[in-house]
């Protein structure tokens, strides 16, 4: 069983595509003419001309909208697809979920004809720049650091990429795991954390005396004080790092 089939039911309440990053992923996708999507979830930024999608998690598969391109349920570590099949493969915030990683971006490599695109972030960045995790959450810190791998590790198994930060804006729609990075109260509502997989798969029991703390400093104003510099910014770099394989 698939861990998105336990966490991933209230996924789309949470993760909608958002528009700002949908236009970075397409602009890298460029002119590909098919594409096919692993880890693909929900659908969130496919292109109109994604062929495929291939995703492990049944509960993931059943929030496709409507008019998705079909889906296969499968994992990237075994394609079932044949070598050369799309222009441009892509693979969005999933590749830390993959018990195989190398085995899934040789696959990535085996399917592609032209181009791969790749979103994760860079851990150490991620870490140090973002409060939530340096501040409050240190346990979720320590959860990323064992399945995040290092972004130049990602690049050289893709055979070289090139690497564009993922600024967030602040009013991200896709709530991912800082997504709510000038919204902290976002991270007091459990539907909220059930949408990011560092806090759903740390578990409320491990994150219970920073979520407090944080409670505490959004009641007494402490947060506001501290972290005055972010109130005026309109996105951030907090390691999201878009990763493009020309092959
Ligand atoms: C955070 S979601 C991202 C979904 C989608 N790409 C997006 O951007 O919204 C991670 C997805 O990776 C999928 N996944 C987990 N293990 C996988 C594997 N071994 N191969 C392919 N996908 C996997 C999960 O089921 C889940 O749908």
């Amino acid at each position: 069983m698939n861990i998105y089939d336990t966490i991933g039911t209230s996924y789309v309440h949470t993760r909608q595509p958002d528009p700002r990053i949908a236009a970075q992923i397409h602009a890298a996708l460029g002119d590909a003419s098919d594409v096919i999507n692993i880890g693909a979830g929900s659908g969130s930024y496919e292109p109109p001309q994604t062929v495929l999608a291939v995703e492990p998690s049944e509960v993931m598969i059943a929030q496709r909208p409507p008019g998705a391109a079909p889906a296969v349920r499968a994992v990237a570590e075994r394609l079932p697809v044949r070598d050369g099949a799309a222009d441009a493969v892509m693979a969005l915030l999933t590749i830390h979920h993959w018990t195989d990683p190398e085995a899934g971006i040789a696959e990535l490599r085996r399917i592609a004809r032209r181009r791969i695109v790749v979103l994760t972030w860079d851990q150490q960045v991620f870490r140090e720049r973002f409060w939530l995790v340096r501040d409050y959450l240190p346990q979720a810190a320590e959860f990323d650091d064992e399945r995040a791998m290092p972004i130049d590790v990602v690049a050289e198994l893709l055979g070289g990429a090139w690497q564009e930060p993922v600024p967030i804006p602040h009013d991200c729609t896709d709530g991912f795991g800082a997504a709510f990075w000038r919204r902290p109260q976002a991270y007091l509502d459990p539907r909220v954390r059930a949408g990011i997989s560092m806090l759903a798969q740390t578990g409320d029991a491990a994150l219970a005396p920073g979520l407090a703390a944080l409670e505490d400093d959004l009641n007494t104003g402490r947060w506001q004080d501290r972290y005055a510099d972010l109130l005026a910014l309109d996105s951030i770099d907090v390691g999201y790092r878009l990763l493009v394989a020309e092959l």
